[in-house]
Formats: C-alpha cells, structure tokens, sequence
C-alpha cells in the first residue's frame, strides 16, 4: 500500500493535482487526501484551489458540484459508480410541477441532488446552512428537495412555511428511536450527535445535529469525553484522530455508506496515470446549476 501512496504523492505534484475527499471515505482515502471536509467545505475548496487537477473522492453529485464550479479544472471521481440513491430521489421535472402547484414558493435544493436538479431550482444549500439558506429567502413559502428529514430540521427553525419531498438517505433514515433509547440505556449521560438526515423523531430527541464537520466540530470542542456519533461510520477517523482520548460510539451497527466506500487507493492512482472518469457537463446546465450554488456560498 505504501508503495501506492508514494505513486500517489509523486503523480500529484507533477501534475498540480489535489485530492479531496469526503469525512465518509475510506480512512487510507482520508490519510492520502490534501482536504477532507462536509459537503459545504468541499465545494469551497473546490471553487477557491488553484490545482490543475481535482481527484474528488465522495459520491457522483460532490464531484458534479466541483465540476460545476471549476469548470477550468479536470474534475475526476475514482470510481464511477459511486452515487447517492437519495440524489436520484427528485428530477428536474418534480420540481416544474411543483413550481406550478405553489407558484409563490422558492425551491431550496440540498447539494444532495443532480446537476439538473440544482439547474432547476433558486438556490442550494448543505446541511450546515440549510436554516441559513432558508432564512435569507424573502419568499414566505419554501419547496425543500429532496431530503424529507432535511426538510423537517429546517422547518423547526423558521417561520416559513416548508413543502417537503420524499426523499431520504437510505443510509440515515433506518435508524430508529430504538436505537436512541438502547444508546441512553448503554452510555447513561452521554449526549448523542445525529446527523439531520436522520428521521425527525430521531433528530429532535438527540442532543446535537449538525453536519459532519458539525458534528467533529461539536465533539472536538466540547469538555465531555464521550459521544454516540449517529451518522456514517467514516467520520470516526477524523474524530478519532483530533480527540485521541475521548471515546466514540456508534449510534447504529453498520451505519455504512456502501457508495461512499466503493473510492480504492488504485482508482484514485488510475485517475492520475490515465486521467479515466473525467467529469463532464453540458455547458448550458452547468451555468444555471452554478447560479445555485454560488448564491449559496455568497450567504456567510
Ligand atoms: P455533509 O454535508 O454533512 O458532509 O453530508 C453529506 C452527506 O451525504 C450526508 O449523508
Ligand atoms: Fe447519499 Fe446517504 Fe450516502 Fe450521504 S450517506 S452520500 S446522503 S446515500
């Protein structure tokens, strides 16, 4: 393995590459990559670093966000299949239709979403600015795809009036108040941090939701030396590695995105020594979609 990331580390700098990954990735993608960080951060990063080369290490629609942005760069994703089933939940056509059944309303589309989806609505916004995002809009009605759960976080901390989509993550959505109580009964006093994918019972009877850097963030700061980490397992590497000693337990067994795990070290050497999986996107689609993600970075 070893002789891989040397190859790795090598190919980068001769061609001004960057890898950036996502805090769910495999922990040897996490160790190689130059940034790791939520979805916010990565397409911060995206936008504002002056490589030749992005290697986007996540899931198909963090890559298409950084393409989006960076349409100067090769963008590539190591592996090809490595989507997000709650992205495929909502189509360029649901929201026309909806558009047309509440015609006042502005459409807030989480990043976890197509480069269509993101062309078609006013404005995207992550899970760590989704209140923000909602909140800086003068509309008094919002339309929030595709996440259900998302949505359901967001309508508790505004007075707008929320339409939801049905969408949800597989991966957040089957965890279950039973799994909260069996946490309480086995870490008595130990707060737990949920995702806001997760189903709104489970989040409005946890202790923090946040992002994943919220969440690392939140555990990195705090003086308590234990949490129960409800969301995907990926993030115990960086919390792990900031907080040797404080202890981490996993709100659910298996909390695994099998998309996100599906980047290898030899796809990721692949896409520097043969530049396979570029992506590309219509130039047309690719100027709306960036109108949405650039309002969304411009709210601080
Ligand atoms: P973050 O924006 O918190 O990184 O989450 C992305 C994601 O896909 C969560 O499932
Ligand atoms: Fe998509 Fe869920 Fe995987 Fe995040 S954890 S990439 S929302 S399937």
């Amino acid at each position: 393995m070893q002789k891989m990331i040397d190859k790795i580390n090598k190919l980068k700098k001769e061609k001004n590459a960057v890898i950036l990954a996502h805090f769910y990735q495999p922990d040897e993608i996490q160790k190689v990559a130059d940034f790791v960080g939520d979805s916010l951060d990565l397409s911060r990063k995206a936008a504002d670093c002056d490589a030749d080369i992005i290697i986007f290490c996540g899931v198909h629609f963090m890559a298409g966000s950084a393409k989006i942005l960076s349409p100067g760069k090769t963008v590539m994703i190591p592996e090809i299949n490595a989507g997000c089933p709650m992205a495929d939940m909502v189509t360029a056509e649901d929201i026309k239709a909806l558009r047309k059944e509440h015609p006042n309303a502005a459409v807030v589309a989480y990043v976890n979403s197509s480069v269509e989806v993101k062309a078609e609505c006013d404005i995207c916004c992550t899970s760590s600015n989704a209140i923000k995002i909602v909140n800086s809009l003068p509309n008094d009605e919002i339309i929030f795809v595709p996440d259900k759960n998302l949505g359901s976080f967001v309508a508790r901390f505004t007075d707008k009036k929320v339409i939801f989509f049905s969408g949800y993550c597989p991966v957040h959505n089957r965890i279950k108040m039973d799994d909260i109580k069996k946490a309480r009964e086995a870490h008595p006093g130990v707060e737990i941090l949920v995702h806001p994918e997760c189903p709104a019972e489970v989040v409005a009877a946890a202790d923090f939701a946040g992002s994943t850097a919220q969440i690392i963030d939140y555990a990195s700061s705090s003086d308590k030396s234990e949490f129960v980490i409800g969301t995907e397992h990926g993030v115990l590497y960086p919390l792990e590695k900031k907080n040797p000693d404080k202890k981490f337990y996993m709100l659910a067994e298996n909390f695994t995105c099998r998309d996100m795990k599906k980047t290898e070290l030899s796809d990721v050497l692949e896409c520097l020594e043969t530049g396979k999986n570029e992506i590309e996107i219509d130039e047309e689609i690719r100027k709306k979609a960036e109108s949405s993600l650039v309002r969304m970075l411009e709210i601080k």
